[in-house]
């Protein structure tokens, strides 16, 4: 039987919607993600990117340094192209305007570290203190490796507390601020890239794992453990290294070159070896990482469970499985959209764009945690 009140008491107690956006802006490109929280699961509500070359007179594709009103300009037509509905927002730091480090202090001074980890960052931070806003978290002591046997001896249970502390440019959080006053937004908060990457794209295992930023100029890798960064690294060479290199020894324009990377990655056979040229890149972004990681198992005695690829370089063809290869261990590609829920049709697109994705959608899930 039909109640006639079921319609009233879902209209009142039905949970209200509300939506979010993640906005992450790149060198190369800004992108939005919104999502809103019905009945506990975060639901997307509509996504898009937009490529900042045109904004500064270059091509598609090419990395770019605009003033700030430019950036402004091209979130706004983001935002209106992708027909976004609300201005409550997180945004994101990129990782050249930030600086992550790692700090020991002793345990028997942890009710004083309010106090002190401040004044023991400052060894760490290489620019005047004044021109930096910081942050820290105490890293919670992992049982296992403290009972575990090192190198054949057994570790010493150390009285030392592992701190992150995250420093972020007062410059960079000055330009999300104007962003946000020119557009009118509401930012709840900025965040610097890698840690909406690891909320987007890491699974809650507990082994390390690796993830590879792979973006326009630069390639970031770093290494989480239950959630939680315990190394990083930038590697000075990204997916338009890729595109600048073919365009040079083809002779071809930088359209033309990003054209034949996408279609072709390192697995096209055309007579201008592109693909030849562009595993010059890939193999020097592959050695640097596989350095990187060879460096943190001898470190922390533990072996990485995968390494997942993201940012829109991930996206070249051919480079899972040459990546496969060249660490021996499991790469997988991200699928950041898989934490969220969307209609079934979209499982192609979101799949093959959720990688350049990772970031604007783990703003808008903290954002949405939040609230
Ligand atoms: N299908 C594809 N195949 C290969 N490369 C691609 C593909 N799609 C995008 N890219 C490349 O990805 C790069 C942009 O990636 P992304 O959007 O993650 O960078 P960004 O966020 O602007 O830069 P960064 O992460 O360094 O701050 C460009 O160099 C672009 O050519
Ligand atoms: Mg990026």
């Amino acid at each position: 039987m039909s109640n006639p009140f079921s319609d009233f008491f879902n209209s009142i107690f039905a949970p209200k919607a509300t939506s979010v956006l993640g906005i992450d802006i790149g060198p190369s490109s800004v992108k939005v993600v919104q999502l809103k929280k019905q009945g506990g699961k975060a639901i997307l509500e509509t996504y898009g990117e937009l490529s900042l070359g045109p904004y500064a007179g270059t091509d598609i594709g090419r990395s770019t340094v605009l003033p700030v009103e430019k950036i402004a300009e091209a979130v706004k037509d983001l935002l209106k192209e992708s027909n976004t509905t609300t201005i409550d927002c997180g945004m994101s730091i990129s990782i050249g305007s930030s600086f992550v480090a790692f700090m020991r202090m002793p345990l028997s001074e942890e009710k004083n570290f309010k106090e002190m980890v401040p004044i023991e960052a400052r060894k760490y931070i290489p620019v005047p203190i004044s021109e930096v806003s910081m942050d820290w978290i105490q890293i919670p002591k992992d049982e296992q490796t403290l009972s575990e046997f090192q190198n054949g001896q057994k570790v010493e249970e150390d009285n030392m507390a592992d701190i992150l502390l995250v420093v972020i440019n007062n410059d960079a959080l000055e330009k999300n601020k104007r962003i946000q006053s020119i557009l009118g937004l509401q930012v709840a908060f900025s965040e610097v890239e890698i840690f909406s990457c690891i909320r987007a794209a890491v699974d809650a295992g507990i082994a390390p794992q690796v993830i590879m930023d792979l973006g326009a100029d630069s390639t970031k890798v770093f290494i989480v453990e239950k959630g939680i960064l315990k190394a990083s690294h930038v590697i000075n060479r990204g997916s338009q290294d890729i595109t600048l290199s073919i365009s040079k020894s083809a002779s071809i324009l930088f359209e033309d070159a990003e054209k034949l990377k996408i279609k072709d990655g390192i697995l096209g056979t055309d007579k201008n070896n592109t693909s030849e040229i562009s595993s010059i890149t890939v193999d020097y972004i592959l050695s640097e990482t596989g350095r990187f990681i060879l460096n943190y198992q001898r470190k922390s005695n533990k072996k990485v469970s995968k390494v997942i690829l993201t940012g829109g370089g991930a996206l070249l063809k051919g480079l899972k499985e040459k990546a496969q290869n060249s660490f021996e261990t499991t790469v997988e590609v991200a699928d950041p959209f898989s934490k969220v829920a969307y209609p079934a049709f979209l499982d192609d697109v979101l799949k093959e764009a959720g990688p350049e994705f990772a970031v604007a959608i783990g703003l808008a899930i903290r954002r949405l945690q939040e609230i």
